[in-house]
């Protein structure tokens, strides 16, 4: 832990030593323990020292003026992938004052179309004139009609991917959807139909959500290239300002976050918390951050061979390579 720097966190009568920058050496496996969770939550809350106030944002200057904010439709939307930290990118977006959003997933372009577009404006929270209003629903990323509904709301609509190695992802999804029953096959006998001669699930739907390239060829089909940004989860993870600040960007907000908004703390594993208006705020554990079963390293070689060509074309695709395996 050496090179980071410390705050003091205390409650009535809890006082810890956390760190606050410098969020690096970060693997994607995580060790959350749950006890220790549920005493972060309940000990470590405020922070002892106030932080210092970034620099007001350029477009934060309405709060100067009469103006009521409304509601308005999304000009920005993270479409996905699913399990691959589009929670996090919501809520650390948020910290910006001109990124407003629902928490809740609306899943308007895939479950509830069919309830219009007024409907869908009812679920955004009031905005003033140049803030961002942006929701999350990752379902959006592999539903065939979402791309041409959304280009009907917006043409100009801003799009954001959330991406992680798929195989890691198709564990993370196995993980929640172990979590909702009681029951469940091992990760192994989901993945593949035949391990001893290599098989592997493709109507699995873990395993058809990672091939990137297929879902992101229907988007490009509609969309500009430019319209759509990719967010690598692993560096969301390592260094979320920097990642973040690519997003400010994207947008054309002023630079706001940095690295003072986020801490890594010792119970929650590898992942940074946020600070918000002085408070320390982790995503839930319980679901956010599972720990992940070890899956045999034969399936996991095998499912990285598979992802392999997918993985290729998908770099191709949008122009940047991930890091998960091409061969
Ligand atoms: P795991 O629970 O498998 O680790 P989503 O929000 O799209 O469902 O993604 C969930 C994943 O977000 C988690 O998957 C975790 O790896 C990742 N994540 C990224 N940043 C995080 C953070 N700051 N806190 C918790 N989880 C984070």
């Amino acid at each position: 832990m050496e090179g980071y720097t410390h705050m003091n966190v205390t409650n009535n009568d809890s006082q810890y030593s956390l760190p606050n920058r410098s969020i690096k050496f970060i693997k994607e496996s995580n060790l959350l323990n749950r006890k220790n969770e549920e005493r972060l939550n309940s000990a470590v809350q405020v922070i002892d020292k106030p932080i210092k106030p970034p620099k007001p944002s350029r477009n934060a200057s309405y709060r100067n003026t009469s103006e009521v904010p409304v509601r308005r439709l999304p000009q920005a939307i993270i479409i996905g992938v699913k399990k691959s930290g589009t929670r996090a990118l919501l809520e650390f977006l948020r910290i910006h004052p001109d990124v407003e959003g629902p928490g809740p997933e609306p899943h308007f372009f895939d479950r509830n179309y069919d309830k219009g577009l007024d409907w869908y404006r009812s679920l955004m929270p009031k905005t003033y004139e140049g803030q961002i209003t942006i929701e999350k629903t990752p379902s959006y990323f592999i539903t065939e009609e979402a791309p041409r509904r959304m280009l009907q709301m917006n043409p100009d609509v801003k799009l954001i991917l959330v991406v992680r190695d798929p195989v890691t992802r198709a564990i993370s999804d196995y993980c929640q959807a172990a979590s909702k029953r009681r029951v469940m096959r091992p990760f192994e006998d989901m993945a593949m139909l035949d391990q001893s001669r290599g098989v592997v699930n493709t109507t699995w739907s873990a395993i058809k959500i990672g091939l990137y390239q297929k879902h992101t060829e229907k988007w490009l089909e509609t969309f500009r290239r430019e319209q759509i940004h990719l967010v690598d989860m692993q560096k969301l993870i390592t260094e979320p300002a920097k990642e973040l600040a690519k997003v400010e960007r994207f947008f054309h907000l002023s630079p706001y976050i940095t690295d003072s908004h986020f801490y890594l703390n010792r119970f929650k594993g590898s992942f940074p918390c946020l600070i918000r208006k002085g408070k320390v705020h982790c995503l839930d554990g319980r679901s956010k951050g599972r720990e992940h079963p070890k899956v045999k390293k034969y399936v996991l070689n095998r499912l990285r061979r598979f992802y392999a060509p997918f993985n290729a074309r998908f770099y191709q695709m949008v122009g940047h390579d991930f890091g998960w395996p091409v061969v």
